[in-house]
């Protein structure tokens, strides 16, 4: 399939859209809306986001002052106020009362949870950098807050009920999930295993 070269800049599609909350040193919240956001490590569990720290940011100020974040998961129901957090800065208004979110502070950091989201991370900073444009900083999960609603009698979160928001910054759109497509780690597990059989057989 003949291939063509394009503009360089960093794909992401679709992520996940998070929204990021963190106080100030006088104790008022903050949230912004991010899209580079991954997992970065299973045990201790960490997730890292990466927010731009050439321009004014005040939600990086805030996370970098307190050493703690919030990461909380917009349902396609609120896309609207994703949205309005990640274009709109704190350093101008009261972006969180704004769009009718209220918060109250995490169990196990300095952070603010906003109550109507359904999915919350309690993060502590361990590690942040900066390449290129973006600091990156890493959060240790210190608590899962979830909507009862959302959870399985396991304790497993159930992405239908979350109804994460994906961004695509190709399109710049939201999309909804879309529907299973197989099971993971089977199909590639049970081909090795048929691979492997063949070896040792042939
Ligand atoms: C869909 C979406 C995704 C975004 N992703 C990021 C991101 O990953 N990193 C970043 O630095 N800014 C991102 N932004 C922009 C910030 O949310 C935006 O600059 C915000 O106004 C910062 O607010 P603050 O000054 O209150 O912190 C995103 C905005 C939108 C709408």
């Amino acid at each position: 399939m003949a291939k063509k070269e394009i503009r360089l800049h960093a794909v992401v599609a679709p992520t996940e859209t998070v929204i990021v909350s963190a106080y100030d040193p006088s104790g008022k919240a903050d949230a912004c809306t991010l899209a580079f956001y991954m997992v970065s490590s299973h045990v201790p569990p960490c997730v890292t986001i990466a927010i731009n720290a050439t321009q004014r940011r005040k939600t990086l100020q805030d996370i970098l002052e307190t050493g703690a974040f919030v990461l909380g998961f917009p349902s396609t129901d609120q896309v609207r106020q994703a949205d309005y957090l990640g274009v709109e800065s704190g350093y101008k208004t009261d972006k969180l009362k704004n769009v009718g979110f209220t918060t109250s502070r995490a169990r196990t950091v300095c952070a603010p949870v906003i109550n109507e989201l359904l999915l919350s991370l309690e993060c502590q900073v361990v590690h942040t950098v900066t390449v290129g444009s973006h600091m990156q900083i890493t959060g240790e999960v210190k608590n899962i807050l979830a909507d009862e609603d959302i959870v399985d009698e396991k304790g497993r979160i159930l992405l239908d009920r979350l109804r994460p928001v994906l961004y695509n910054e190709e399109q710049v759109e939201y999309l909804s999930l879309g529907r299973k497509v197989s099971d993971a780690f089977k199909p590639g597990a049970a081909w090795k295993k048929e691979l492997d059989g063949g070896k040792e057989h042939g």
